[in-house]
């Protein structure tokens, strides 16, 4: 089974750049084309969140035309730039999984071998998340109705520190019984998440945390202390999570480009260095 996932859109409406110079609905079409040719092709997509930059309801009738060529299921979560009901209402009719969804974006999707859960972690109008009491019985309930096939949970925020002094104040808050949840769950073989916009991977909770690039800008990494973040044109990109039976997950990150031919690795007889 093969997952792509792409993150952190902060689509506008058409004709608008995002942050006065980003063309990131441009870039969204890039990233769609990219999957679109892959060989073989995902078995779904999952977007995590951010994929509106301002929430605005013209910006997610461009995110549904945009994702409409892809002939796979496309599962989406907000983040902190999503407004759930205009997602709800601009997105619904083509995401169908939604109407699992109540107060909060969270949903099983059980069809494929890999157990996919979803978790909503936002809160109105703060930069940062939460996986609240209500979130955290909903998530117990959902590894309970599990049978122990491999789970892949996705959220915007990560609930893992990263060590990067601009971003952890910004990530998702929990309490220590998540923790504990996600640590009691070997089945999850990942917690992938957006937001950071660059990509990131650690060991937590007994579980792999992975942090995907944007679909547009990235964070410029920063490991100083009191230093604002900053963003730039680093390679786009989006992440593939493998899963093969006798292998696992394994997580790719796929640079978004033009990057020329591909070329074999043909040597001339007298290349030094091969004997
Ligand atoms: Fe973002
Ligand atoms: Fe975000």
């Amino acid at each position: 089974m093969i997952i792509a996932q792409i993150t952190d859109f902060h689509v506008r409406p058409p004709g608008v750049l995002a942050y006065g110079g980003i063309d990131t609905n441009a870039m969204l079409r890039n990233a769609v084309a990219a999957i679109a040719r892959l060989d073989p092709a995902p078995d779904c997509v999952i977007a995590t969140g951010d994929l509106a930059d301002c929430g605005l309801q013209e910006e997610y009738e461009e995110i549904a035309s945009t994702l409409a060529p892809l002939p796979m299921p496309v599962f989406v979560i907000p983040g902190n730039h999503d407004r759930r009901a205009v997602m709800r209402s601009s997105l619904g009719v083509r995401h169908r999984y939604l109407e699992q969804a109540q107060q909060f974006f969270q949903y099983v999707i059980d069809d494929f071998p890999v157990r996919l859960i979803a978790l909503d972690t936002v809160i109105a109008g703060e930069t940062g998340g939460e996986i609240c009491a209500v979130r955290e019985a909903w998530f117990a309930h959902a590894l309970g109705q599990g049978d122990g096939r491999p789970t892949l949970v996705f959220m915007h925020h990560p609930p893992f520190k990263t060590g990067v002094p601009a971003m952890d104040p910004m990530m998702c808050k929990t309490a220590p019984s998540f923790v504990d949840l996600v640590a009691q769950h070997p089945e999850i073989e990942r917690i992938v998440v957006g937001h950071y916009h660059r990509p990131i991977v650690v060991r937590w909770a007994g579980t792999i945390g992975f942090v995907a690039p944007s679909t547009a800008h990235q964070v410029v990494l920063d490991l100083r202390i009191s230093e604002p973040s900053r963003w730039a044109l680093e390679p786009p990109g989006f992440a593939l999570h493998v899963y093969r039976d006798g292998v696992g997950i394994v997580s790719h990150v796929v640079p978004i480009g033009d990057f020329g031919l591909t070329h074999e690795f043909e040597l001339a007889p007298d290349y030094p260095g091969q004997t």
